[in-house]
């Protein structure tokens, strides 16, 4: 048994393979069958003449999705769908599939509706195997630079990022939160390994309905010690560049298929644009669109702004008094927090959001009663300013935001196999 890539390789002779019929077409003394596999799809081509009566008789109740295992002779032939075709010896169904409930043209609801079958699609596979490839270049840039992976809990006493999109579990008899963000955890374990990352499902209740939001999604976070604002920013700009350089070594065929201009996506070089939110709000009120200093950068704001450029850009020093409670004021000037936002071109938002941590126990209690938050369940988190206490920064990439904007997707919910939103928890 080979892979259809395999099979391809070799070119000429007798090959094996199995996978799942993905078209078929008969005739009455032809069957031509579609087979794929996780690795490509090869037409193959039954003669009456040349199988068993039986293997005729099950070749022509083959319906879409069967799964079989075949044996033949392959061939290079410029009319077949991937320039190969295989010539049947030998037909084995390993099962006769039901009448496949996606045809064309169906709704996207519906194909979201069937994701569990859907993501058996060209399109869905194409993806899945961008995203592999994502990580594994987030897990080489940062063990290349001696970095540790570390894993967060899931179920946190804690808010991290505002109370509003907390989602709430029983727990025994307590109540706790599916974690928003590793970062607290992660301030706590750098005083050990100092550079670490993960990669983690994070939960958040968004009730916007965007093509940006899930409930549930990835994010690839890092946090270093010693770090400030400007070192956190070269490895941000690092990982996203290290992304897009994989992807268009391992995936070009992928992306082809998905129908992404890759021309946009190798124009990705750096050193990306780095702006501060006040000269952003300037370049927007050139634009005719006036934001109110102090107001965060609405949707609308930040895809007007990257209107301008082609590589993400990264806008710092947001205003402290928006910002999450742990990211400190910038001492040179206390309106704005050293933190930043990368955003992406094409309209795809923001794909990560990171400062340098607040490291004043006074202010961080004040952020925290400002967000209304129980200081008892922060004790912990300040404790930790208590005993060594160093300057320290980090980020978080969304996972689903990235392969989205790599793979030009019109939603993010086809950034990941089973997405969850406020509107879908099934399949
Ligand atoms: O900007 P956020 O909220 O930052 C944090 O959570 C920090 N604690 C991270 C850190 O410093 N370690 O989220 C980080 C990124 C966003 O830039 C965005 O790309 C993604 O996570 N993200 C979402 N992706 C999909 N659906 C959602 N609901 C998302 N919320 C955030
Ligand atoms: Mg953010």
């Amino acid at each position: 048994m080979m892979s259809i890539s395999e099979a391809m390789k070799q070119g000429s002779g007798n090959v094996k393979i199995r996978g799942w019929v993905y078209r078929e077409r008969k005739s009455n003394k032809m069957a031509f069958i579609v087979v794929r596999d996780a690795t490509n799809i090869i037409q193959c081509v039954l003669s009456i003449d040349e199988v068993s009566a039986d293997e005729w008789e099950a070749a022509k109740k083959l319906l879409i999705e069967s799964a079989v295992e075949i044996e033949g002779e392959i061939k290079e032939d410029s009319r077949a769908p991937t320039g190969y075709e295989i010539k049947v010896s030998n037909l084995t169904v390993v099962h006769f599939a039901e009448v496949f409930p996606i045809t064309k043209d169906q709704s996207v609801e519906f194909l979201l509706d069937k994701r569990h079958l859907w993501l058996r699609s060209r399109k869905l596979t194409a993806i899945m195997k961008i995203r592999s490839t994502v990580f594994e270049a987030i897990d080489e840039f940062y063990r290349s630079k001696d970095f540790y992976e570390v894993a967060p809990p899931i179920f946190t006493p804690n808010a991290c990022e505002g109370g509003s999109s907390l989602f709430e579990v029983k727990y025994f008899d307590d109540i706790m939160y599916l974690t928003q963000s590793w970062q607290l955890y992660a301030e706590a374990l750098i005083f050990s390994l100092e550079k670490i990352y993960c990669n983690s499902p994070c939960f958040r209740a968004e009730k916007s309905k965007t093509s940006r939001h899930l409930a549930e999604f990835y994010m690839s976070e890092m946090e270093a010690a010693w770090m400030k604002l400007d070192e956190v920013l070269d490895y941000a700009e690092g990982v996203v560049l290290h992304i897009v350089q994989k992807v268009l070594e391992k995936n070009k065929e992928e992306l082809k298929l998905l129908g992404r201009d890759v021309g946009k996506l190798e124009k990705i070089k750096g050193p990306f644009p780095r702006i501060t939110y006040t000269e952003a709000l300037k370049i927007l009120e050139k634009d005719g669109l006036k934001v109110t200093w102090g107001k965060d950068l609405r949707t609308i704001e930040e895809d007007k702004l990257m209107e301008h450029y082609e590589t993400p850009v990264i806008v710092t020093h947001y205003p402290k008094e928006t910002m999450a409670f742990y990211k400190p004021r910038d001492p040179k000037d206390p309106k704005v927090a050293l933190c930043f936002d990368m955003l992406a071109p094409e309209g795809y938002g923001e794909i990560v959001g990171g400062s340098e941590r607040d490291t004043d126990i006074e202010e961080l209690t004040r952020g925290l009663e400002k967000e209304g938050e129980s200081l008892e369940r922060y004790d912990w988190y300040l404790e930790m300013r208590k005993y060594g206490s160093v300057p320290h920064s980090g980020y978080g990439l969304g996972v689903e935001r990235v392969v989205s904007w790599i793979c030009g997707l019109d939603n993010i919910k086809d950034a990941i196999p089973f997405p969850r939103t406020m509107l879908r928890n099934k399949p």
